[in-house]
């Protein structure tokens, strides 16, 4: 990025040097997190736009505090409340704020290909904060991150994307930066829920999760999307949680230890059961923690300047 890359659009697009540049840089301000004061003059004088057009706590938070973490001017945008409820587009939406003399805009759109769209016509950096069903690069970025912190690194550890696999842009961030990076990466779920593109990816599929818990060293267990129609892919909740959800009596079974990630929110007692997520094998707030330095890293990276 450093080397020019203007934009985070998706992990597709970065090359692994690109990937190692971010997770390294990531480092240096999980160190500035840990002062008692959180803060460092990088991006004074720049101004963030997050540009919210669906829910979010994690990842708007995140940005917001990443930005603010690095002095940058931050404002906060709500398709709520905005002209869009007026019937504006997204692209006027963008630009007027841009004409604005903001120097970033991060954006989370239920629409695959909102940020790729928005970046042909933006003068300055567009990052991804999660695109419908395509992508949430900086998720699959602090999900690295972390599993990098915990083992040292990424190379032939094999990692299993568990859940609703084909409304998920956190699982196709995840396999474009894990294979990239020499993980040996599988998905394990209902076959309604897998799409087939993934052997082409070099992905193995389980449809056994018994046998993917014992393959893998790490479970990154998904939410189950009700709100992009998985529910109509699987006969009950009750079923799901008993053929596929990740518990103590299954986990329990295999003698070696599991490491346990989710990327929120969970659905407790669905695919993940509480005291699993709240155990010692549980690495989820630790994602929550390295988001923000992976965040900090990205904005520093993509080259923002003052405009
Ligand atoms: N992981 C994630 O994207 O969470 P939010 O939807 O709360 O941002």
């Amino acid at each position: 990025m450093a080397q020019g890359i203007r934009n985070l659009l998706g992990l597709r697009e970065l090359s692994l040097d690109e990937i190692v540049e971010i997770l390294d840089t990531a480092r240096s301000f999980r160190e500035v997190l840990e002062r008692p004061i959180k803060k460092v003059p990088t991006l004074q004088g720049t101004t963030v736009v997050n540009l919210f057009f669906e829910s979010s706590t994690r990842t708007r938070i995140s940005f917001e505090l990443a930005e603010r973490r690095l002095s940058a001017d931050v404002v906060n945008f709500a398709a709520s409340g905005s002209s869009v409820s007026k019937g504006e587009t997204l692209k006027d939406t963008a630009r007027n704020i841009e004409a604005m003399k903001t120097d970033v805009t991060v954006i989370r759109h239920s629409s695959t290909g909102a940020p790729h769209f928005l970046s042909r016509f933006l003068k300055s950096p567009v990052i991804n904060a999660g695109d419908g069903i395509n992508e949430h690069p900086t998720q699959g970025l602090l999900d690295m991150y972390t599993i990098r912190e915990k083992f040292g690194e990424l190379k032939g550890l094999n990692v299993c994307i568990v859940g609703d696999i084909t409304h998920s842009r956190v699982a196709r961030s995840n396999i474009f930066g894990l294979t990239k990076s020499g993980a040996n990466v599988a998905v394990c779920g209902p076959k309604t829920l897998i799409p087939d593109y993934l052997q082409q990816l070099g992905v193995r599929v389980f449809y056994d999760i018994d046998a993917a818990i014992q393959w893998a060293d790490v479970l990154n267990v998904l939410r189950i999307q009700m709100e992009r129609e998985a529910g109509g892919d699987f006969p009950s909740i009750r079923e799901y949680r008993l053929y596929w959800g990740i518990n103590r009596s299954r986990l329990e079974r295999i003698k070696k230890p599991v490491v346990i990630m989710h990327p929120g929110p969970i659905n407790r007692g669905v695919e993940l059961d509480a005291d699993i997520a709240d155990g010692d094998t549980s690495l989820i707030l630790d994602q929550v923690t390295n988001g923000v330095a992976v965040r900090m890293a990205v904005l520093f990276l993509t080259g923002v300047k003052p405009s």
